[in-house]
Parts: structure tokens; C-alpha cells; sequence
């Protein structure tokens, strides 16, 4: 399969490119500085790549940012940097990949642990992740051409803990975080929001 990866620099991302790859997928790596160019929060951009990566079977979102920090301290600018980045540029790429990928293909979003386990300081991004998952499994309702969406929900990444200096007992390795990805590409899933915690190991 071609499967476009956005976010193919990052942590999560480069193991996903790295895994799908591995399994002899074509894989075209894109992010706002990497080799194939796209920012989610710009529409054009999204449209562009898809028309240079040419027809696709699987776009696969490791991108977007949002704001952790005290509930007090959240300013309406750190909620607009979820909800304009994560959320809407998320769900632009679905929308336009809807009409990009070819019949049967799949779009799988990336949500993460903090909408169902929230914690002091996730209240920008538990509100991004939440509003995602319920996107993915009402999208799922509608998609024509057999498409499918689903979304990965990763717990703390060891990688990440590691820069945070974080516990990183309870992570999970990037490169398992990345099967969820691949079974969500290669599999049937449709509407699902798939915990990537059980592919540890
Ligand atoms: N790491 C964790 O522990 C964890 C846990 C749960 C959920 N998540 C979620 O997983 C996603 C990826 O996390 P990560 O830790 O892998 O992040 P990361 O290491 O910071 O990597 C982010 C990747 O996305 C790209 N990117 C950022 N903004 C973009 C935009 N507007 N348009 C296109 N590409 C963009 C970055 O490259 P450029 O700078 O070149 O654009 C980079 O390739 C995030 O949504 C995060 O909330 C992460």
C-alpha cells in the first residue's frame, strides 16, 4: 500500500514510517519541515500533498500539538493552539482525505490517553483528544467509497518520559505504539478508537 504518514519526524511518527516500511509498504513521510511538506492547519497545504504523493491507500496523522499546563494558567490562546492544530487539523485531513484516497483506503487520526485518564494540566488536550474520538466514530457512520477512519490512542510513550524525566515504568516503547498503527492500516477497523497499550510487547 502507498500510505502517506504526517508527522513521519517526530517520535510516534518515525516509528510508524519506520514500521509500515518494514512491511513493505510505500511510505511518503511528511511534516511542516520534513521530507514531503504539510502543515495540518493549512488546508492548501494538506491538498498539495496529497496531490504530489498521488493516489494513496492510507494517511496516517502522528501530528498536532496542544497546550499541557495548570487549568488556572490556560489562556484562551493555549486552547486555540489544540483546537486549531490537533483538532481541526486533524479533522481537515480527514475530510479532505475522504476525497483523496482511493476507494477502500484508510485515515487513521491520533487521540492518546489523556481523554479517557486525564491528569492536573491535560484539560486543553483532554478536551482536543475527547472532541477527536467522537469525530472518528461519527465519521466512521458516514465515509463513502468503503473508506475507513479510525484512531490510535497511545498511553505515555517511553521515548517522551525519557525527555519529560519521566517514570517510564508504566510507558509504552514508540515501537510498539507503532503496531496499533499498522494493524489500524493493514486491518478492518472502522470507528474504532484502538488503545494502542495493548500491542505492548
Ligand atoms: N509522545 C507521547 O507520549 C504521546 C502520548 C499520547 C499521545 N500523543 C500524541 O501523539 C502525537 C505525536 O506525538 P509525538 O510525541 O510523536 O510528537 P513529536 O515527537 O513532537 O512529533 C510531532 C510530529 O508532527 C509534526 N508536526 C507537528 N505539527 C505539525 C503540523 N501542524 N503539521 C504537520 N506536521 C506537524 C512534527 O514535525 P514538523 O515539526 O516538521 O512539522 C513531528 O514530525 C501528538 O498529537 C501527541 O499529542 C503522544
Amino acid at each position: 500500500m502507498k500510505v502517506i504518514v504526517i508527522g513521519a519526524t517526530g517520535t510516534i511518527g518515525a516509528a510508524v514510517a519506520s514500521a509500515l516500511a518494514g512491511k513493505q509498504h510505500e511510505v511518503v513521510r511528511a511534516s511542516r519541515n520534513g521530507a514531503a511538506k504539510v502543515d495540518i492547519e493549512d488546508q492548501a497545504t494538506i491538498r498539495a500533498l496529497f496531490a504530489a504523493a498521488g493516489p494513496a491507500d492510507a494517511v496516517v496523522s502522528c501530528a498536532g500539538s496542544a497546550v499541557f499546563k495548570p487549568f488556572a494558567q490556560l489562556t484562551d490562546a493555549d486552547y486555540a493552539v489544540g483546537l486549531n492544530s490537533k483538532l481541526m487539523g486533524q479533522v481537515a485531513l480527514a475530510r479532505i482525505a475522504a476525497n483523496q484516497l482511493k476507494d477502500g483506503g484508510s485515515i487513521t487520526l491520533t487521540t492518546g490517553i489523556l481523554a479517557m485518564r486525564p491528569m492536573p494540566g491535560s484539560a486543553a488536550i483532554s478536551l482536543v483528544n475527547a472532541g477527536l474520538e467522537g469525530f472518528v466514530r461519527a465519521a466512521a457512520l458516514e465515509l463513502p467509497r468503503r473508506l475507513r477512519i479510525n484512531a490510535v490512542s497511545p498511553p505515555w510513550v517511553k521515548e517522551t518520559m525519557v525527555k519529560l524525566r519521566m517514570d517510564t515504568a508504566p510507558g509504552l516503547a514508540a515501537a510498539d505504539v507503532a503496531k496499533a498503527y499498522v494493524a489500524a492500516v493493514e486491518g478492518t477497523m472502522q470507528g474504532e478508537i484502538i488503545e494502542a497499550a495493548k500491542f505492548r510487547g
